[in-house]
């Protein structure tokens, strides 16, 4: 842990409800909230606009020269070069080619890279697949967040419903089943899976409140 606090690693399936949990403790911590799965779908969206294909020999400088940005403050949301991009970047074509980017070694030393710059100084809850892994294996705190299938697939459907998607459930859950599969055949540059100092922590009947709890209370025990 430094001065200004620890670093805590949030990974896990997909749906488990990394991102509330992450952000809301990170509010209550007064912690930064680095959503990593923002700064691929950022990336994704830029190299759309500039017709910059994954794999590309022209990525590398491209990413270079990219100004991604967390402001501090109102809410967070994430800045490319100056434009607020956070309801962008959750756009069907972004979420459709955000795997491509995802997959390019380029793409991932350089996010990678940033984010380690990003949570340098502790006081982040850093949310996402390979946090544990590759990017902070040495965190405070990692938290391998689970819950069934039959949940995730709810949830999911819930937040598609609500902003007004029409989609069964039985396709939401044969998408996850999917993601699952893709993510597990994915290493993200280390192999083993999770580490062994990390926590899991089952979200299935939980309340994204109490989820929070949880992660709280770990961290407290940590010196948070
Ligand atoms: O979490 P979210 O769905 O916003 O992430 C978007 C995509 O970014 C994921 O589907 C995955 O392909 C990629 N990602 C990643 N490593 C991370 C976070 C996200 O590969 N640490």
């Amino acid at each position: 842990m430094t001065g200004k606090g620890l670093t805590i690693a949030i990974d896990g399936v997909i749906g488990a409800g990394k991102s509330t949990a992450a952000r809301g403790a990170a509010a209550a911590l007064g912690y930064r909230h680095l959503d990593t799965g923002a700064m691929y779908r950022a990336v994704a969206l830029a190299a759309a606009r500039g017709g910059v294909e994954p794999g590309a020999p022209a990525l590398g400088a491209f990413l270079e020269g990219l100004s991604l940005e967390f402001p501090a403050g109102r809410g967070g949301g994430i800045h490319l070069g100056g434009e607020d991009v956070s309801e962008a970047i959750r756009s069907p074509e972004v979420s459709r080619s955000v795997g491509a980017f995802a997959d390019d070694p380029v793409v991932r030393r350089v996010l990678v890279r940033r984010q380690r710059e990003i949570g340098r100084c502790g006081g982040v809850v850093a949310e996402g697949r390979d946090m544990s892994t590759v990017v902070f294996p040495h965190a405070d705190l990692k938290v391998r967040m689970v819950a069934d299938l039959e949940e995730r697939a709810r949830r999911r459907h819930r937040e598609f419903l609500a902003a007004g998607v029409e989609i069964s459930l039985s396709r939401v859950r044969a998408d996850i089943r999917r993601r699952d599969r893709e993510d597990a055949e994915r290493d993200y540059g280390v192999e083993g899976g999770a580490p062994e100092d990390a926590v899991e922590v089952d979200t299935s009947g939980l309340t994204a409140d109490q989820v929070v709890d949880r992660i709280l209370a770990l961290a407290r025990k940590r010196g948070a």
